[in-house]
């Protein structure tokens, strides 16, 4: 099977971690997202002590929390040392809200408002990941007003495209996350930074993409920003002292997908960079890398209870589950390819082909599309492998479906860490 903490039991019924899908469905109810904590905190590890390992022991690996948000999160994170980055003051406030150190958490967002800045700024969050002038500036008023002085990276555009690397230099300049290096606009960017009194300038974020798995983007970005960075030092005498090279690594979503040595691909973009900054003569700075996908994505399945068969003749089957779009918007946004298993009955042939669809009253709800399970009953349990990244943060009430519940497994045991919303949840803000 695709993880380590799926197997098949005596029933004939799929468990995860050791526990039924059957048994789980039954107890909480579906769809349920279901996460299991110990495979968090390995993939936790593989980070830290990867990046240790290659970068050295001040490097540490933010956890992007915006693959999955939710209190139950950081306590577990921080234990394994990671730090997080947030996107929004709603992260930043379930962050705190779990007890997570402020000073652990990067601000990072596209458009800062102002109140965002002062909320950012008086919770004591670490680090801003600046995005461009405009922010700066209100930060730079806002920091003074609040008598501190903010520490920042300034985030940059690397102009790669990693999906098409024949379009460096093009797609990805043409970005609104982030200033671009190649376009001049940098050198404007941070020369006001450092011009400024109220924030501290420690160095440069860039981020590629999501769900990558070839090294070169990576290698590609450090030697590029490591290139400004000795351009900027020779320029102003400016010296980063830390880098943060954002997110991005893939995870297995389907046995077609590779399966990526994490480490490994650590330990191959530390080379490079120590490379690099060795022909600059540039000291090698405090790397940050920010993984949210493979941190949670194999962590979590979805469980949900099917209603059944339909089969249009001369086309597909399909199988509907009472979950779809509303918890795991993927597939209807991206195309995104998942691993469904019919949970009930793991014994018998996956020769069924069908599209799993969701409840919503929209051609587009769809989980999966020519997919092969055991054929079900109605009633049977039907689970989703992969989705602990970007299905529970990107799910939404349309048709007022209510999100569903999530347990997480510790120690041997399921517990709810997210109460199922009721219907008076969907209406509380409604006047
Ligand atoms: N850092 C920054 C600045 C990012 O923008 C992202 C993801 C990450 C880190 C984490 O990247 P990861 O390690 O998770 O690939 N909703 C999409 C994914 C959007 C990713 C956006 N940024 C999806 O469901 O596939």
């Amino acid at each position: 099977m695709l993880y380590s903490n799926l197997n098949i039991n005596e029933k004939g019924h799929l468990t995860i971690g050791g526990l039924d899908a059957e048994d789980l469905a039954a107890e909480f109810g579906t769809p349920l997202y279901f996460m299991d904590e110990e495979m968090l905190r390995v993939n936790c590890r593989t980070y830290v002590d990867a990046m240790h390992r290659y970068f050295g022991p001040e490097a540490a690996p933010l956890y992007a929390s915006k693959a999955l948000c939710f209190k139950g999160v950081y306590p577990v994170i921080e234990s394994e040392g990671m730090y997080a980055d947030v996107v929004s003051p709603g992260e930043i406030y379930t962050a705190l809200a779990a007890g997570f150190p402020a000073e652990k958490l990067f601000f990072h967002g596209t458009n800062k408002t102002d109140e965002d800045i002062r909320y950012g700024v008086s919770s004591g969050v670490g680090c801003f990941v600046v995005d461009n002038a405009n922010e700066l500036r209100s930060l730079e008023r806002i920091a003074g007003e609040l008598g501190t002085k903010q520490k920042i990276l300034l985030r940059l555009t690397v102009g790669l495209d990693p999906h098409t690397l024949e379009a460096i230099n093009t797609g990805r300049v043409d970005s609104q996350f982030g200033v671009p290096i190649d376009t001049g606009q940098a050198d404007g960017f941070v020369r006001e930074a450092l011009a400024c009194e109220n924030v501290e300038v420690a160095g440069f974020h860039s981020h590629v993409g999501s769900q990558i798995f070839e090294s070169d983007s990576f290698n590609r970005q450090v030697e590029i920003l490591a290139e400004y960075a000795a351009k900027l030092r020779d320029e102003t005498g400016f010296v980063i002292r830390e880098l943060n090279i954002g997110g991005g690594l893939g995870v297995r979503y389907t046995e077609q997908d590779p399966l990526l040595d994490i480490p490994e691909r650590i330990a191959e973009i530390a080379a490079h960079l120590k490379t690099t900054c060795e022909r600059l003569g540039l000291d090698i700075p405090r790397v940050f890398m920010e993984p949210g996908r493979s941190i949670v994505a194999n962590a979590g399945v979805t469980l949900y209870t099917t209603g059944g068969t339909k089969e249009v003749r001369g086309y597909r089957n399909y199988v509907t589950v009472d979950g779809g779009m509303t918890d795991n918007p993927r597939y209807a946004l991206y195309k995104s390819e998942y691993t469904v298993l019919n949970a009930s009955r793991m014994n018998d042939a996956a020769d069924y082909e069908c599209t799993i669809a969701g409840r919503c009253c929209e051609s587009g709800d769809r989980i999966a599309e020519y997919v092969r399970i055991a054929e079900p009953e109605r009633g049977d349990i039907i689970a989703v492998l992969t989705t602990g990244a970007y299905n529970y943060s990107m799910a939404s009430n349309y048709n007022r479906v209510p999100r569903p519940a999530m347990v997480m497994l510790s120690g041997g045991k399921a517990r709810l860490v997210v109460r199922r919303e009721s219907f008076e949840d969907i209406i509380k803000n409604e006047i």
